[in-house]
């Protein structure tokens, strides 16, 4: 009896455990919401590089990113505040031009949801990794 409690608690704890542990990885995963005004500071890089003390810089994830790419995550409204992207489940040698496919005119081909419509098709791939 005392056994089979001391059991149950320890299953517990490890669910418990389980739970923070996903719940930390999806906290690293979310980029944060911007959290100063952007008027007079569009160029994110100019003090988001790890050269002015007291700025935390763009992590190293980021190498390669433009300034004109960082609202499309750390702004409020981006769709990745609210959801994970998925991976993208085909091939995207020649499927590059994403829209011609994705755009909700081809059956069977799911559409973007109505936040990504000012999104340009050069950043796709910025949030939906090409796993296929
Ligand atoms: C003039 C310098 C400057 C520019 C340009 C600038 N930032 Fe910042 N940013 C800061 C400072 C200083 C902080 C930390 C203090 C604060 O929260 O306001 C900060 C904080 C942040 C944070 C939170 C970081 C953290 O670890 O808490 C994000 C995200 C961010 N900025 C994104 C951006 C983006 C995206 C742009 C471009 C649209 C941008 N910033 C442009 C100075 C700048
Ligand atoms: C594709 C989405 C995406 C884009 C585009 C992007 N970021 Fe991020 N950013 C993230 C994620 C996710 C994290 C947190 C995980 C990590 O460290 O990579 C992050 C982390 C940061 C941090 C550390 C504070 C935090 O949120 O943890 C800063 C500062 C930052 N980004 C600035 C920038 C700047 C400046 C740009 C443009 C050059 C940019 N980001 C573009 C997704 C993005
Ligand atoms: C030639 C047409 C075509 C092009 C171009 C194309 N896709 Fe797809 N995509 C599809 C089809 C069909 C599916 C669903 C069938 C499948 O899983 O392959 C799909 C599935 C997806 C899904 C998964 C959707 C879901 O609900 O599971 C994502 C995400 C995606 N594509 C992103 C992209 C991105 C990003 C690009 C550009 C780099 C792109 N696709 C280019 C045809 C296309
Ligand atoms: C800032 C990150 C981001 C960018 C950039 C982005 N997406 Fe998405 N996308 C998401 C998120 C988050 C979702 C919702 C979760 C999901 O279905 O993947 C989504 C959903 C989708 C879906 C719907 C999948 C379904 O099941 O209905 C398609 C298709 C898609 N995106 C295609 C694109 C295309 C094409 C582009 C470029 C024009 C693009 N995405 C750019 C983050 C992004």
């Amino acid at each position: 009896m005392k056994h089979g409690r001391s059991l149950a608690a320890l299953g517990a704890v490890a669910f418990g455990l389980l739970l923070s542990d996903s719940a930390a990885a999806q906290e690293t995963a979310k980029p944060k919401v911007i959290p100063h005004d952007t008027a007079g500071r569009v160029e994110c890089l100019t003090c988001h590089s790890g050269a002015i003390e007291g700025i935390p810089a763009a992590p190293a994830s980021h190498e390669g990113r433009e300034s004109d790419t960082c609202l499309l995550c750390h702004s409020a409204d981006s769709p990745i505040q609210s959801a994970v992207p998925k991976t993208i489940p085909h091939d995207v040698a020649g499927r590059e031009q994403c829209l011609i496919c994705h755009s909700g005119a081809l059956e069977g081909i799911p559409a973007p949801p109505a936040n990504h419509e000012k999104i340009d098709v050069k950043y796709c791939q910025l949030c939906h990794d090409s796993g296929g």
